[in-house]
């Protein structure tokens, strides 16, 4: 079922989730069953659970070609639970990035360049990744919402935040 996505504002999206504790429930299956339809609806990159109003740590992700990111490489889809994100270096790299709880607009923010990532599957079996460029991006933005963090309190210069149609004219965001 495609669920509503809560926008900033919401105090919902403030909110730090909770880890799960049971997998290869039915309710888990048909949380990621909306939030995979849910993303796919929208064109999202990612969507985390707190943005459809559940405060479970549940985060999925994945694009092949997505018009939101026509410069993006591909990233495998992905549905990760209990993640443990760990820097690999302290570079940080600055790129646009777009949420749909902030429908509409971009902003550039920075992020480590390369981590590892850690987790579960949805049946319970261990993830363990390292990864760079847009595919550790969009994990840091994914599991940033597990603490109630959206991606314009990342950003350091709010010169660089705005409508996505001003700001990339021939770009359309169809459902922002
Ligand atoms: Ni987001």
């Amino acid at each position: 079922m495609i669920r509503e996505i809560l926008r900033m504002g919401d105090p919902r999206l403030l909110e730090v989730s909770q880890p799960v504790t049971a997998f290869g429930t039915p309710e888990l299956d048909a949380l990621l069953a909306d939030m995979r339809e849910t993303m796919v609806a929208r064109k999202g990159a990612g969507l985390a659970a707190p943005q459809i109003g559940v405060g479970a740590r549940v985060v999925i992700f994945g694009m092949d070609y997505n018009p939101r990111y026509p410069n993006a490489r591909p990233v495998p889809y992905t549905e990760l639970i209990n993640p443990v994100l760990t820097p690999l270096g302290d570079a940080l790299e600055e790129g646009w990035e777009g949420c749909l709880s902030v429908p509409g607009m971009r902003g550039v923010v920075p992020r480590y360049a390369a981590l590892r990532y850690s987790g579960f599957d949805p049946r319970g079996e261990p993830i363990d990744r390292e990864v760079d460029g847009f595919h550790a991006r969009v994990v840091q933005h994914e599991c940033d919402h597990l603490d109630g963090i959206l991606y314009p309190m990342r950003m350091r210069d709010l010169s660089r935040f705005g409508f996505t149609d001003i700001l990339f004219p021939g770009m359309r965001d169809e459902d922002d």
